[in-house]
């Protein structure tokens, strides 16, 4: 057992999904309220959180590897850092990591991370430990509240998945599907607009299954939530990710339609064209049931801006299957989409299935969907040439004077001018590249 001082400093090591990072800033701000300092950049921190992901074999492993970093690093200046993994793989392989990698002390799941005051001090003593309990919101009410955030916040409104997509850890990893309620979402969203968010993310594996009642006690769904947030003053946008499908309801799309602080755009994923694959994923709805979905939203909302997930290579997929996601991908026009090969998860059902894809075929198949993908995202750039729009400014651009912000279709603007980081300009966007355009600014910034 060996006893360590006390940290003083931290670093949140953040991978995957947008739920990490909020985990990571709401980890980050606990740390802070007992008195530790972010490590500088640079600086070697006295504690370090990985905070995982395990969606896909690459990702798990990436812990491996930086606590292998991490200890060489401490070793050559005689002074090892505790190392809390928390996240996805500390959920899926709880305690085995401490005996993998001695180096480790703590070990703290995605509805744990609360506790991690009290795992410090045991570490301190010499002690490892492990919590990987599922207490659904014990965490959120535990957590300090928010005093800091940019212009752009995320709030995570619903956590966990009963999906059970065959090839998905998620429903392991992050539990049942719970909905925070409405008064502490809307207690976090006002905090955040006081600490300087202008723009809010919604967040949920499946935020759209999000269910609660309102102040006066009536039940309202992911709409109803949007609708009561737009109402305060200081917000100028609101988005939100990642739907399911199956949980869009019909006051979901009228939202787009009527809620202006609603932005454009809508991350939707569909994973496959092919309505076997579909079925093998227990994705419970078809392609073609996919596409009459976002004609709907098309229909109140013909500007927004879609996005999905795909993946390639689901044991059993053909050329014929995969030309089929082709097709949808024709079909929808997607302004930007992210595409992964399949890759088997311990404890899915899709991993023992029979007819696993050879890499080789899903190598090539990837490049051949990601081709598709980028055209379509460049095509999607080039038609909002000329549009004029809102852009909030989210940070500096590489050279000075330039500015770098979102669209309302969540596009990469860059501009010059005098503004601050939380401006609202409008601008004309000009030249369009694949991941970013140009824009020219029309008017001074919207005050605050
Ligand atoms: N292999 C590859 N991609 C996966 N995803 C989820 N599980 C896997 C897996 N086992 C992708 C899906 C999901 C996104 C978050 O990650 O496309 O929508
Ligand atoms: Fe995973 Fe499917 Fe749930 Fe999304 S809906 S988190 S892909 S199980």
């Amino acid at each position: 057992m060996t006893t360590s001082p006390p940290p003083k400093t931290y670093r949140v090591k953040s991978f995957g999904c947008q739920m990490n990072v909020y985990d990571g800033e709401r980890m980050s701000e606990l740390l802070a309220s007992q008195g530790i300092a972010p490590a500088a950049d640079g600086e070697d921190a006295d504690l370090v959180v990985l905070n995982t992901c395990h969606i896909r074999e690459k990702a798990a492993d990436k812990v491996y590897s930086d606590i292998g970093r991490l200890v060489k690093a401490g070793d050559k200046v005689g002074k090892r850092p505790l190392i809390a993994v928390a996240g996805c793989v500390a959920q899926a392989e709880g305690e085995e990591i401490m005996a993998r990698a001695p180096a480790v002390s703590m070990v703290v799941g995605p509805q744990a991370y609360h506790r991690l005051p009290e795992m410090l001090e045991a570490a301190v003593r010499g002690e490892s430990t492990s919590d990987t309990d599922m207490p659904p919101i014990a965490k959120f009410d535990a957590l300090p509240a928010r005093r800091r955030s940019g212009p752009s916040a995320f709030l995570t409104v619903q956590e966990g998945c009963d999906k059970f997509c065959t090839y998905c850890v998620v429903p392991y990893t992050r539990g049942a599907e719970i909905s925070r309620p409405y008064n502490d979402l809307a207690a976090e969203a006002d905090r955040l607009v006081e600490a300087g968010a202008r723009e809010i993310t919604l967040l949920g594996q499946n935020v759209n299954a999000w269910t609660g009642e309102d102040p006066h006690g009536r039940p309202i769904g992911l709409d109803g939530l949007i609708r009561a947030l737009a109402e305060r003053p200081g917000l100028h946008r609101i988005r939100y990710t990642t739907s399911h499908p199956s949980d869009v309801t019909d006051g979901l799309i009228a939202a787009h339609g009527e809620i202006e602080k609603l932005m454009p755009f809508l991350h939707l994923p569909v994973q496959s064209g092919s309505d076997r694959v579909l079925k093998a994923m227990n994705r419970s709805h078809t392609a073609d049931e996919y596409l009459r979905l976002l004609d709907r939203f098309r229909a109140v909302r013909p500007d927004i801006a879609l996005s999905g997930d795909f993946i390639v290579g689901f044991p059993g997929e053909t050329e014929a299957e995969f030309i089929d996601t082709l097709r949808l991908v024709d079909a929808v026009g997607y302004a930007q989409a992210f595409s992964f090969k399949y890759s088997p998860r311990p404890g899915t059902p899709a991993a023992t299935m029979e007819d696993q894809v050879s890499p080789e075929v899903m190598d090539e198949r990837l490049q051949r969907l990601q081709a598709a993908l980028n055209r379509d995202q460049l095509a999607f750039n080039r038609a909002t040439q000329g549009r004029r729009c809102t852009v909030l400014v989210e940070r500096h651009g590489k050279k000075p004077g330039q500015w770098l912000g979102k669209s309302p279709w969540l596009q990469s603007v860059w501009f010059e001018g005098d503004h601050a980081i939380g401006d609202l300009v409008e601008v004309e966007l000009l030249e369009a590249g694949p991941n970013s355009l140009e824009g020219r600014v029309l008017q001074q910034p919207v005050p605050a």
